[in-house]
């Protein structure tokens, strides 16, 4: 019999994490099965440990069902998770237990790092300071990245900023508003867009133009819809490194597959199935 592994949120129909977990099971021969499942919040507890009960080899969480994961007290969170303060990948151990992780980070890691980026001492400015911010500043601080959060309303910035501060992380942190923004990137290295400007259906919009940005930086959006954003086409015209969100996408997913199997994922196909997917 096929084990089932899934992605819960709400909304859920546009996951492309199905597509991506499907092929690479199948092209390493594992006989399972990923689907999304719609579950609202209030659903939440009931649908992990009825997973859990059918068997379910593992999980995702998306929106908005992140940070709620974190406050069921049968699942237990790994150090990085509690953190950030959000679960993306369930693990259910062999032994009854529920483990809880967020790959969020690491895949945006994984995506600076293909693309040759050093994180390290490096000046990161993070436009926005929702869930995916608090993955990937936490994340890239705790390589040694000097951050620099940058918000719309500044007091969610200057909070993040706070709350990974009294983490005692190796990298500095500070937050501000966004007006900073053109000031700010002069001299920074990477600026990571992880706010919904430049996201379909908004896509003429974006956190920076060209004149804003230099050659010397590595701009990466962590929205992939579309796969060139409008942030994407500004870097460009600047001289400036690009990263697709595609990237993050993957390599989350990725690292939950390492968790849940222990093999090695064929990260090239679920690059090439994904794209496919939102080019179709
Ligand atoms: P997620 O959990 O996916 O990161 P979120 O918590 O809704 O999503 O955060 C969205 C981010 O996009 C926030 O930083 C938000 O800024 P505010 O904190 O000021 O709301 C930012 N954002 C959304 N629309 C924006 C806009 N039109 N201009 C600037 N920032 C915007």
């Amino acid at each position: 019999m096929k084990q089932v592994f899934g992605v819960f949120g709400d909304p859920v129909g546009h996951s492309l994490s199905p597509v991506m977990h499907n092929a690479a099971f199948s092209a390493l021969g594992i006989d399972c099965i990923y689907h999304a499942f719609r579950v609202t919040p209030e659903k939440l507890e009931n649908a992990i440990l009825g997973a859990e009960a059918m068997g379910f080899g593992g999980l995702n969480l998306t929106v908005p069902l992140k940070e709620e994961a974190l406050k069921l007290n049968f699942i237990k969170p790994d150090p990085l998770a509690k953190k950030i303060g959000a679960i993306n990948t369930v693990v259910f151990g062999k032994s009854g237990e529920i483990q809880g992780y967020n790959t969020d980070g690491l895949g945006a890691r994984q995506a600076l790092q293909d693309t040759g980026v050093e994180i390290g001492g490096s000046r990161i400015v993070v436009a926005g300071a929702g869930g995916a911010a608090r993955a990937v500043a936490f994340q890239l601080a705790s390589d040694g990245a000097d951050i620099i959060i940058v918000n719309r309303t500044e007091e969610r910035a200057v909070g993040l900023a706070k709350d990974i501060s009294t983490a005692a992380l190796p990298g500095k942190i500070s937050g501000t508003g966004l007006s900073g923004l053109k000031e700010l990137l002069q001299d920074a290295d990477v600026l990571i867009n992880t706010t919904t400007l430049g996201m379909h259906p908004n896509t003429e919009t974006a956190v920076a133009t060209a004149k804003e940005l230099h050659s010397d930086l590595a701009v990466f959006d962590i929205v992939y819809n579309p796969l060139e954003t409008k942030l994407l086409r500004e870097a460009k015209a600047a001289g400036a490194k690009t990263i697709s969100g595609v990237l993050m996408l993957v390599y989350q997913g990725a690292e939950a597959f390492r968790l849940w199997t222990g093999v090695e994922p064929p990260v090239e196909l679920m690059k090439k199935t994904v794209l496919e997917a939102l080019q179709a």
